[in-house]
């Protein structure tokens, strides 16, 4: 299945995603695109998805190198943006591959295909399975059930994001608060776990039970799901793939003008 040929031209900058689990979640869309391009260029963690793209691939580069070329995160993934597009003014194929869902949390490579379509190449990301998707599945959750609210940790904090306790909440990165830099492999979260503990408690009980989420990386493992009471989360060990569930407290009430105005019968909701 020839897709690079598909526009006629003689470069273009694809984006696509591994998703979590090693192998299982890649598309074959993604798959005949890293395959196929002249250049491959990755940001994955995972040592054997490392090795089978340098299989599918000889023209395979990893971006870690570029990854931690700044103390700050935010300088690497400009670098790493402008290596992508360095990459693609040689007149090449480019396909960049990152873990998960490749649009998400994944400044450098959306910058890179805004930037590229802006100069008139042919550029697009594919979707990929997210971590999110995995917690929807393996907490048996449905985002569309309450409503779902969706932050990254920090940002959450810093910006005293406001919280609809009738929805679902999704915090990421909770395991690395307030780090901006390269996180250490045992980062004390402590501080800022218990600055969470706090700013969630304006909103939850602290006994309302929460998940400290890690979905499995590998076919045939589990992934590992920890439910604890809200005020428990100072003293929780985290890592850096940790993603933390917060349940609604409640379903939210309905607008009776609003269900009148649709010609809906509250009765036909539930
Ligand atoms: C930089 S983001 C990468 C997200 C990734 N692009 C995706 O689509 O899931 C890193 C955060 O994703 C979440 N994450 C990554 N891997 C995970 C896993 N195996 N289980 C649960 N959450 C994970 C965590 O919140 C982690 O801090």
């Amino acid at each position: 299945m020839p897709l690079l040929s598909q526009d006629n031209k003689m470069s273009s900058l694809v984006v696509v995603g591994t998703g979590i689990k090693f192998a299982s979640h890649l598309t074959t869309e993604a798959k005949i695109y890293i395959q196929q391009s002249n250049k491959v260029l990755y940001l994955v963690n995972d040592p054997a998805m490392k090795e089978w793209l340098q299989k599918n691939n000889p023209n395979s580069e990893s971006l870690d190198e570029v990854y931690s070329r700044y103390f700050l995160r935010i300088h690497c993934y400009r670098a790493i943006k402008n290596y992508i597009l360095d990459n693609l003014y040689k007149n090449q194929h480019v396909c960049v591959v990152l873990y998960g869902h490749p649009a998400v949390f994944s400044q450098p490579a959306l910058a890179a295909v805004h930037q590229a379509k802006r100069e008139g190449y042919y550029a697009k990301i594919l979707p990929g399975i997210s971590a999110e998707d995995c917690l929807f599945a393996d907490l048996l959750v449905d985002p569309g059930s309450h409503g779902c609210q969706s932050f990254e940790a920090t940002d959450f904090l810093i910006r005293r994001r406001q919280v609809d306790f009738s929805c679902h909440l999704i915090l990421w990165q909770v395991g690395v608060i307030g780090v901006l830099n390269h996180p250490k492999e045992a980062h004390d979260n402590t501080k800022g776990a218990k600055l969470l503990f706090d700013y969630l408690n304006n909103y939850y009980d602290s006994k309302h039970k929460v998940t400290l989420y890690e979905a499995a990386l590998y076919p045939h493992f589990e992934p590992t799901i920890e439910r604890i009471m809200l005020k428990q989360l100072p003293k929780q060990k985290f890592s850096a793939i940790s993603t933390l569930y917060i349940p609604p407290i409640h379903q939210a009430s309905c607008d009776e003008e609003m269900l009148k105005a649709l010609g809906i019968n509250i009765a036909d909701l539930q």
